[in-house]
């Protein structure tokens, strides 16, 4: 992988890298065996461990160290204006259901963005080993390899990737919009972290994926990559990708996909 052409976003990109290896390292190895629930946020099923409370604290300690003139918002409260311009948009932990449970698939998401736009994502996936990254402008990579989608599938032959919310009447819906989609495509997989999913898209490892009513955090670094590997992204037709809808796959079935959505109605609850 070649350095960024510009200055800043190699800046970015290294400590990008920096604090989601350490959060990475301190996560998988540090993961206790009687690991609870710390909290509870929009239901009984939506939580927050001591994990990854700490880890944000550490991500946000070393962005905060390195760059202290810079915005912060992280899933677990990080919140702070900043003077600069560029602004870090962090999970800890996407997929701290998988991470509570002991499940493999979770990531750390780091995204630095400048003027409304993403300059570089990071997303880290320590029990994968993988490390996805994206620079604006300048391809994604997987480790050192680089990311691309699968050429578009048809419909009817797609794998796709969603996700549910924590809200029971949200998740009726959202099941609902499953049960006509899924007779449609090739099958449906749900694996419980939207910045891995919109990773996998970037790797062809999906054909395509959406959710409604995900946060800036659990996309902003995966819709990067997933557009510098090939993906359109984008929300109900004329939209961009947003909390009301997220959907990530390559030109020829994302238009397909987008509208099939907006008629099954994954756009409201
Ligand atoms: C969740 C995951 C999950 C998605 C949920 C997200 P969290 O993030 O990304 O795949 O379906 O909508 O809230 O709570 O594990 O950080
Ligand atoms: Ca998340």
């Amino acid at each position: 992988m070649t350095e960024p052409a510009d200055p800043l976003n190699a800046e970015l990109l290294e400590l990008a890298l920096e604090a989601a290896t350490r959060a990475g390292a301190f996560l998988r190895d540090g993961r206790p065996d009687d690991l609870g629930v710390a909290a509870t946020k929009t239901s009984a099923i939506d939580v927050v461990t001591e994990m990854d409370i700490a880890a944000e604290k550490l991500i946000t300690g070393l962005l905060t160290d390195r760059r202290p003139e810079d915005g912060l918002l992280g899933e677990e409260g990080a919140s702070v204006e900043g003077t600069s311009g560029v602004e870090w948009v962090i999970d800890p932990i996407d997929g701290t259901v998988n991470y509570l449970y002991g499940l493999p698939s979770w990531a750390i998401s780091i995204a630095a963005r400048k003027d409304g736009e993403t300059l570089v994502g990071v997303v880290h996936a320590p029990m994968r080993g993988e490390i996805f990254r994206a620079v604006r402008g300048e391809g994604a990579f997987v480790n050192d390899r680089r990311a691309r989608v699968r050429p578009a599938a048809d419909q009817a032959l797609a794998l796709v990737g969603t996700g549910f919310g924590y809200l029971a009447e949200r998740k009726l819906q959202q099941a609902e919009v499953v049960r006509r989609l899924i007779p449609e495509v090739r099958d449906i997989r749900r694996g419980g972290s939207a910045a891995i999913d919109l990773c996998d898209v970037a790797a062809g490892r999906l054909d395509a994926y959406y959710e409604r009513g995900l946060n800036p955090w659990d996309y902003a670094a995966g819709d990067l990559i997933a557009r510098e590997a090939g993906a359109l992204t984008g929300g109900r037709p004329g939209e961009p990708l947003s909390p009301a809808l997220a959907i990530a796959a390559p030109p020829g079935l994302f238009e397909r996909l987008q509208t099939r959505l907006d008629e099954l109605g994954a756009w409201h609850d």
